[in-house]
């Protein structure tokens, strides 16, 4: 199977997953789960199941354990997007190419929906006959408590606000990207292994290593996009970031260092797998269409 067909064929799983996973219109309240499903299906990347998806091949992960991680994974990042994007934080109108909840709905609606989406990638995580045995679950439901949270997203997402119109060091921006963003991208890939069979500690911390790297290789690149690509590609509104006078790498070691970093943790992440060799070659693609990704 080529990449482009693996690639599809794990979108597709994905998708029916996440349709599965998110409570239809027929519940009630229907208009929030309208808006949940508005925010969640029909659009992204899908680069957290990805990666998800592509960890667990490495361990044999069972699929339907794959989907259940890959849904919840999803599910918390749009919740942190539908957040990341109201009047008190980034203040955007535009996501994945539509209007963004709070625009398209309210506000109140906008943060019901984080906080469901929220709920309810737990609720997959623990849902009866998900392909994960209970130890299981338990250790991926730590893994993305704690990766979604004050140590993880939410902490990086309060750092980046406070340092609106400041000039951070080099670590600090790097510490505040690896949380936003790179937790959960290292939660991806660890929830992945552990669908499967338990992987040793040196395993682990060749993943950890991988993840660290190509986490915070998205940041960067999503740095570098808000500047070098259009509001159309994005399907989210480009130069912002400077409008906000936000810190980023651009920012900090401007265009030609963030991009050379990027490049750099791209080969810092192929590194990292040599361990396992060819059985890690979707998770090596992958780092390759982070670094290289044009939206
Ligand atoms: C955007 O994430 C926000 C960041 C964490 C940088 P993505 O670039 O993964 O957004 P989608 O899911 O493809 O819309
Ligand atoms: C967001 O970072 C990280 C999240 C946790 C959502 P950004 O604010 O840079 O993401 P975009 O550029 O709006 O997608
Ligand atoms: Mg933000
Ligand atoms: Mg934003
Ligand atoms: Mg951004």
């Amino acid at each position: 199977m080529t990449f482009d067909q693996w690639m599809h064929a794990s979108l597709d799983r994905v998708e029916t997953a996440l349709e599965h996973y998110l409570p239809g219109t027929d519940i009630v309240p229907a208009k929030l789960h309208e808006a949940m499903r508005y925010a969640v299906l029909g659009g992204g990347k899908r680069v957290r199941p990805l990666l998800c998806h592509a960890a667990g091949e490495l361990t044999s992960a069972d699929a339907r354990a794959l989907d259940a991680a890959s849904a919840a994974l999803e599910m918390i990042h749009v919740y942190s997007l539908v957040h990341d994007d109201m009047p008190a934080m980034d203040d955007d109108a535009l996501r994945r190419g539509k209007p963004t909840v709070h625009v398209q709905y309210d506000e109140a609606t906008a943060l019901l929906v984080g906080d469901a989406l929220q709920s309810q990638a737990f609720v997959a995580l623990t849902a009866d006959n998900n392909g994960l045995s209970a130890v299981q679950q338990a250790a991926l439901t730590r893994e993305l408590a704690l990766a979604s949270g004050s140590v993880g997203m939410a902490g990086g997402q309060a750092i980046d606000l406070e340092s609106v119109g400041r000039k951070l060091s080099r670590p600090e921006l790097e510490t505040m990207h690896r949380k936003k963003t790179g937790a959960l991208l290292r939660a991806a890939v660890r929830m992945g292994a552990l669908c499967g069979e338990a992987p040793d500690a040196a395993a682990m911390n060749a993943l950890d290593a991988y993840s660290a790297a190509v986490g915070l290789a998205f940041q960067v690149v999503d740095d570098i996009l808000d500047v070098t690509a259009d509001s159309a590609t994005l399907g989210k509104t480009a130069g912002k970031d400077a409008k906000d006078d936000k810190p980023t790498y651009v920012s900090i070691i401007g265009l030609d260092a963030s991009r050379e970093l990027a490049a750099q943790l791209g080969r810092d992440a192929h590194a990292a797998l040599a361990p396992f060799g060819p059985r890690a070659a979707r998770l090596g693609e992958l780092a390759d269409l982070v670094v290289n990704r044009v939206n």
